[in-house]
């Protein structure tokens, strides 16, 4: 592998630029973003924006902080596509608990194939809301992803019995019926709904939900970002019915701390970004684990007592989902 191009001339600041403007693709909870950067010399420093924090559906600040952790990631990998080795000192620190990592890049070396794969998916990867093709997931993905994972301490624990599979499908209806009946819930998921055509740069847009919702059996139904409203995109017309819930599974940590949050989110981007590299998309139902009683249900029947993180669900879809994000200067400074 030759010396990654670029290298000579990039200025720390330049690096930082490019950096945070991958960084910002990462997913977060209701697109909240809730993350700015701050560069000084040859250091980014990633901090928790707590003024995008959700107050009612995440009150400790667990999702923002697995935003972050993707965000956190998607930073890293994007330092090693300019030929950096990054080293990460993961926070959080007790004194100044929005200060959540400090990278530097003291060292090059060329990315590998593995990641420069994994680069070319951060701005193509989109979450999927809906149902998926009845086609198999490819052979060892599901190995691959239980691998990268792993690497920050996470679990991908698929959950394959039907039996389960309907219980974990009844814990996300309980939890989207209960959300449904709750009005400051409702508000603060509108405040993350922006309208059809809106210039807002974060939130849920109407281009990256459908407009009817497309149920699978067990069911595992979606968020109610339009609330009624008709926004949404309409049915794909070559969409093979009837759709699946795919293969659904959680991702847990032993621990339920801050740093294993931003843990889990750097686990989730690199297996997102793993499984868009072989076109698998991912589906998150988190409702149940917004609420405490689901939560440990969740933990104690479904999950041998590990924290569950996030619902996910994986399978091969085409997507036509399209979403936004807030420009690099607004979070870096
Ligand atoms: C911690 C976390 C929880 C999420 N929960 C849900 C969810 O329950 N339902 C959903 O549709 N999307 C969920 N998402 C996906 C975000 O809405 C999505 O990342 C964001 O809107 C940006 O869109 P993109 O992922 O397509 O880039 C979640 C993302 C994160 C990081």
């Amino acid at each position: 592998m030759g010396e990654p191009p670029g290298l000579q001339t990039a200025t720390a600041d330049e690096v930082a630029r490019q950096v945070v403007a991958l960084a910002v693709w990462a997913p977060s909870v209701h697109n909240t973003q809730p993350w700015w950067f701050r560069a000084a010399g040859q250091e980014i420093s990633l901090h928790a924006d707590t003024g995008r924090h959700l107050k009612i559906a995440d009150p400790d600040g667990r999702e923002m902080l697995i935003s972050c952790g993707a965000a956190l990631f998607t930073a890293r990998l994007a330092l090693r596509s300019l030929g950096y080795l990054p080293r990460t000192r993961l926070l959080p620190d007790p004194s100044e608990p929005a200060l959540l990592a400090r990278l530097s890049w003291p060292e090059r070396a060329a990315a590998t194939a593995d990641e420069l794969r994994l680069l070319r998916e951060v701005r193509r990867r989109r979450t999927h809301r809906g149902g998926f093709d009845a086609v198999p997931l490819p052979p060892n993905l599901l190995a691959a992803l239980r691998e990268a994972v792993a690497r920050d301490g996470a679990t991908l624990r698929i959950v394959a019995d039907d039996g389960r599979r309907a219980a974990l499908s009844a814990a996300v209806q309980a939890a989207e019926t209960a959300m449904r009946l709750d009005s400051a819930r409702l508000r603060e998921l509108a405040d993350w709904a922006p309208e059809p055509g809106s210039p807002r740069r974060d939130g849920v847009p109407p281009t990256s939900y459908p407009a009817r919702a497309e149920h699978t059996s067990p069911d595992f139904p979606g968020r109610d970002f339009a609330h009624g409203r008709g926004w949404g995109l309409p049915p794909f017309s070559s969409a093979a019915w009837p759709r699946t819930a795919g293969v659904v599974g959680l991702l847990t940590t032993a621990e339920d701390s801050p740093a294993d949050w931003v843990q889990t989110g750097q686990a989730l981007q690199r297996m997102l970004l793993t499984a868009s590299t072989c076109g698998v998309a991912a589906a998150l139902n988190s409702q149940p684990l917004e609420l405490p009683w689901l939560r440990d249900y969740v933990r104690t029947q479904l999950s041998d007592n590990a924290y569950p993180q996030l619902v996910l669900r994986l399978g091969t879809v085409i997507q036509v989902a399209a979403s936004v994000r807030r420009a690099p200067g607004d979070v870096l400074f």
